[in-house]
């Protein structure tokens, strides 16, 4: 992560610190009673930290959308920081499947649940912590519809990505649907959750959860952006794959729109198939010398500006405070 993403992410949480460590306590705690096998697996996933970004979302607008944040009850807190645990839980699921998915083998800096212990025990280990998230969010009223419908949608994205793998002529809205249902519904439902539990009116709450999409529409383009630029010693994840494995990402699309028909026709029969190596890294550095990454950057933005038009209106805390996610957002690729 580049010193200003970071500089921006150490302000940010800098406001919600002890809701952060309640949350760290939390997993902590919980997992420690179980099986010794399932804390191993379960502390390897969490021995790098990820970046907490998802329950941040759900503290900060928690703590500052109320009419007085300081204010919040004990048992309000609790809730957020439970909600927040339940959110990084299923964010952390969907991570150990969608490394067997991806075949992956680096994740937050350690070797992936699969490639340490087997396909086996990280399915098993994905539905434990899926179930585990679920089991929580019942003891809060109202969330376990929430949670297990955009679990549900998480599940489809993914579904449906595998779907149109090697489907090179993939069109920009459907590329658009998948990330919104992998990616942008959990960002949207962590928002929301923290405005329902500061005890919003449904327009905020659907205003705030508004935000989160737009979000997190612009983090899966940055991240697909990094598949093809980005450093896997700085980000701790396996990247460079998205061709290999057949996912069709922004860059794809536009490097595909930018050329002329023969060139266009002769890329999507290459493209419709796996590749040697060379080919691979020829698209690569394709994508990254016409401007097909510079256009997919620019799109991200266009969503983080929707993002911010959602926030009006709103206290200017919470206002500034979700500024600096949308911030980070652009700048944690640099
Ligand atoms: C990775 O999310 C999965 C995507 C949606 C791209 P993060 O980059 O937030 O992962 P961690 O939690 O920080 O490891
Ligand atoms: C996000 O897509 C996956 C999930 C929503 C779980 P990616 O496959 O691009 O995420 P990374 O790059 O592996 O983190
Ligand atoms: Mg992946
Ligand atoms: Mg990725």
């Amino acid at each position: 992560m580049s010193t200003e993403a970071s500089t921006t992410l150490t302000t940010l949480y800098a406001s919600i610190q002890d809701e952060l460590a309640g949350l760290e306590t939390f997993l902590e705690k919980e997992f420690a009673k179980e099986e010794p096998f399932i804390v191993d697996l379960f502390r390897h996933v969490h021995r790098y930290r990820g970046k907490r970004m998802r329950p941040a979302l759900v503290l900060l607008v928690g703590r500052l959308a109320g009419p007085d944040g300081s204010a919040m009850g004990a048992d309000r807190v609790s809730d957020l920081v439970k909600m927040a645990a339940v959110v990084e839980l299923i964010h952390t699921a969907t991570l150990v499947h969608d490394d067997i998915l991806d075949s992956a083998g680096l994740r937050r800096n350690v070797e992936t649940l699969h490639r340490r212990w087997g396909e086996r025990v990280a399915v098993l280990m994905g539905d434990f912590i899926y179930s585990r998230a679920f089991s929580y969010s019942t003891e809060v009223d109202g969330m376990a519809q929430i949670m297990s419908h955009a679990t549900n949608l998480i599940c489809e994205g993914e579904l449906v990505q595998i779907r149109y793998r090697f489907h090179s002529d993939l069109r920009e809205a459907v590329y658009l649907d998948i990330i919104r249902k992998k990616t942008a519904v959990l960002y949207a439902v962590a928002c929301e959750v923290g405005a329902r539990l500061a005890g919003l009116g449904k327009e905020e709450c659907r205003r705030l959860h508004d935000f989160g999409l737009h979000l997190g529409m612009a983090f899966q383009i940055v991240d697909d952006c990094m598949d093809y630029a980005g450093d896997e010693t700085v980000v701790g994840k396996s990247l460079g794959s998205d061709l290999h494995q057949g996912k069709v990402t922004l860059p794809l699309i536009y490097l595909l729109r930018g050329q002329n028909d023969a060139d266009r026709q002769s890329l999507l029969e290459t493209l419709a198939q796996p590749m040697s190596s060379s080919v691979e890294n020829d698209i690569a550095e394709a994508i990254r010398s016409c401007g097909a990454l510079k256009q997919s950057f620019d799109r991200a933005d266009e969503f983080l500006s929707s993002a911010q038009a959602s926030l009006e209106g709103f206290p200017l805390e919470l206002q500034e405070s979700l500024g600096l996610v949308s911030d980070y957002v652009l700048t944690r690729s640099r």
